[in-house]
């Protein structure tokens, strides 16, 4: 948690959540134990309860119900990992075999449900009403971006603006909630909780445009999840709509897109083409647009360790989570 090294009281935060992970997903089924407690071992950067822990810090939340409100939405997140490399036929998450590889896709399915059964308990048991509502809701919009990106799939006409919409639902709203509902268990004013929560919404927006670039520049080894993976299975990502907009070799580009499934070999060449068209560079100009907003929603807060260590975490972003 080097990440954390200069701010002990968020470390120890995290500290507590992962006690309480490790509680959640100890179910009398050994096999959901066992793949649940591999997925929670292996990592992750664990920034959705980090924020759910900065922003009840700022608002002066209890900590028996933020602990559990935070594993609440890595647990959601969780789940969604699970479902969506399935989606996506993804061998590799946080470094180990992904749970369907591992086990098989039935199973893989029932372990996210378990996940999602887990994050409706927690939310009901620690926060008012609106807020579990509130928690449903995002839930479904989640769904409702990962299932309009499945059927966008291999459609080149695809645009920034759809782009956008789609992240904003299948990743920047739990960013959102994460900060909303750390928020929302403590005593701040209503000014104060929107503007973590669109902080949230801006951080993730970024957050998902920069794991957009990271699956095109990466390695499988940095990442611990597979690269390239977007465009072999026909996910065109913004790095790929700015490519087909501006690229020189534009005609090059959509002929190998048009094959559909891309061998090894054609993936690569799709790689060089996005890569040297600028997309990279454009794509960073767009995420550091949604750090700008992000750093300008939080300028009403009031100025201080929580407010310091959020701005620290957009630095860390834009330089792509190296800490
Ligand atoms: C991966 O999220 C899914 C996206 C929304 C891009 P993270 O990059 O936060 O995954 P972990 O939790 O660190 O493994
Ligand atoms: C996943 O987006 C967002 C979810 C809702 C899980 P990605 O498909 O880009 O996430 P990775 O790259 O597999 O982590
Ligand atoms: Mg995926
Ligand atoms: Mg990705």
């Amino acid at each position: 948690m080097s990440l954390w090294k200069d701010y002990p009281w968020v470390r120890d935060g995290l500290h507590k959540i992962e006690n309480r992970l490790k509680y959640e997903v100890n179910s009398r089924h050994r096999v959901i134990r066992d793949i649940l407690l591999g997925l929670v071992e292996a990592g992750g950067k664990r920034l959705r309860p980090a924020l759910v822990w900065i922003s009840g810090e700022y608002s002066g939340a209890p900590e028996d119900k933020l602990v559990p409100m935070a594993a609440a939405v890595e647990i959601l997140h969780m789940g969604t990992l699970i479902h969506d490399d399935i989606i996506d036929d993804a061998d590799f998450r946080r470094g180990i075999e992904t749970t369907h590889r591992r086990w098989d896709n039935h199973t893989a399915i029932f372990a996210g449900d378990y996940l999602f059964s887990k994050v409706f308990g927690l939310v009901t048991d620690n926060s008012i009403f609106q807020d579990a509502v509130r928690t449903a809701k995002v839930f479904r919009l989640i769904c409702e971006g990962e299932i309009e990106q499945y059927f966008s799939r291999n459609r080149v006409s695809t645009s920034v603006r759809k782009y956008l919409s789609r992240i904003r639902y299948k990743t920047a709203l739990l960013f959102a909630l994460s900060c909303y509902l750390g928020a929302a268990l403590g005593d701040i004013s209503d000014r104060e909780k929107t503007a973590l929560r669109n902080y949230g919404l801006h951080f993730g927006m970024a957050f998902q445009i920069q794991d957009d670039i990271l699956d095109i520049t990466a390695s499988r080894q940095q990442l611990g999840k597979p690269v390239a993976n977007d465009l072999s299975q026909g996910i065109y990502t913004l790095p790929v709509i700015y490519a087909v907009k501006y690229s020189k070799e534009r005609e090059k580009l959509l002929a190998l897109l048009k094959m559909g499934q891309l061998s090894e070999e054609n993936t690569c060449e799709a790689l060089e083409i996005i890569k040297s068209s600028g997309a990279v560079e454009k794509s960073r100009e767009l995420e550091h647009k949604f750090i700008k907003k992000a750093e300008k929603d939080i300028i009403v807060l009031r100025d201080n360790k929580y407010t310091q260590v959020l701005n620290y975490l957009l630095e860390y972003l834009s330089d792509g989570y190296r800490r």
